[in-house]
């Protein structure tokens, strides 16, 4: 077995071609499996999400071997679009996206600046450049998350200020690319649209990465890991229930995939507290975690006829 040292610069010495490395050793340096099996379990369904980021994660994991033996590995380029409608996981993956990036020694430090136009585009002329700039240099090591990125680009006036914060990104993204990882977020057809009228910026974009809306048995899937996380569980009929809420749910406005399931479950939390309160008595652990068809039913939705 030899002596996987990581540090070592390319080129400086090629092992002989039938050396053999030892791939465990260096997955469990990385926590490689680790991270990527917590992304499985704590992360419902996004099958073609979790595919593409474990290739990405094996990529970067030969390419540390490589450079341990002294082949060459230029880091790939990793820039990315996340498409996809609201609470559809895309901030979530982001986050675990900056840790096994880390992991993998590919950013310095892994932490994520999620931010969106506002904190990038100025108000008044020659303020622009200088606050791209400060969240650039906060998000260097790391991953810049730009949430609705498409309002980076107005295509009705050419001297809005989000071109300028374009162009100082493009050039960043192209010169740092080995210690930022920049993700642009949004709804899948304004960003199609963005790229369309910016193909500077398409050109950039390593991943493209679609999360499609969750079916309602991942959604209902998704509430019972959130309840278990919290300590909480639906009883049998309050799950038929609460899948019947979501039923309801998505075909009403202002859907938003697990975010509206976790703002469900936040009411639910709410009305089991005030039952428990109002029943008085004697309370059960039991009781405590339970919640009951009685708090599922309470909701507008099951109201209104
Ligand atoms: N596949 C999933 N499994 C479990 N929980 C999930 C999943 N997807 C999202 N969630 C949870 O749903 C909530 C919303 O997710 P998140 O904020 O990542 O979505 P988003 O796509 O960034 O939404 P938005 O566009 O509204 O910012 C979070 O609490 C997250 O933990
Ligand atoms: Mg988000």
């Amino acid at each position: 077995m030899t002596q996987v040292d990581t540090e070592q610069q390319p080129n400086e010495s090629v092992l002989a071609a039938e050396a053999k490395l030892d791939l465990s050793s260096v997955m469990a340096e990385t926590f490689y499996e680790e991270v990527l099996e917590r992304l499985d379990r704590e992360l419902i369904g996004l099958v073609p999400v979790k595919t593409r980021i474990r290739e990405i994660a094996s990529l970067l994991l030969i390419d540390r071997m490589r450079r341990s033996v002294g082949l060459s590995a230029m880091p790939p380029s990793l820039h990315m679009s996340f498409t996809g409608n609201p609470g559809t996981g895309k901030t979530t993956v982001a986050l675990r996206m900056a840790e096994i990036l880390h992991r993998l020694g590919y950013v310095r430090k892994g932490h994520l600046v999620a931010v969106t136009r506002d904190d990038l585009v100025g108000q008044y002329i020659g303020h622009t450049a200088p606050k791209t700039k400060e969240v650039l240099k906060r998000a260097m090591g790391g991953v810049l998350f730009i949430d609705e990125a498409y309002y980076l680009y107005k295509a009705e006036n050419e001297r809005d200020y989000g071109q300028e914060t374009l162009e100082i990104l493009m050039q960043v993204m192209e010169n740092n690319r080995d210690d930022l990882v920049v993700i642009l977020a949004g709804y899948k057809d304004r960003m199609d649209e963005f790229f369309k009228m910016n193909p500077g910026m398409s050109s950039r974009i390593a991943h493209h990465i679609d999360f499609p809306d969750y079916h309602v048995d991942e959604l209902v899937q998704i509430a019972d890991l959130m309840l278990d996380q919290q300590q909480y569980q639906l009883t049998e009929e309050a799950r038929e229930l609460f899948r019947e809420y979501v039923e309801r749910r998505m075909q009403m406005p202002l859907f938003a995939n697990a975010r509206s399931v976790r703002n469900a479950l936040d009411r639910a939390r709410l009305r089991q507290a005030n039952r428990l309160v109002k029943r008085g008595g004697e309370i059960s652990v039991a009781d405590l975690k339970r919640i009951e068809t009685e708090d599922i039913l309470a909701s507008r939705i099951f109201q209104e006829k």
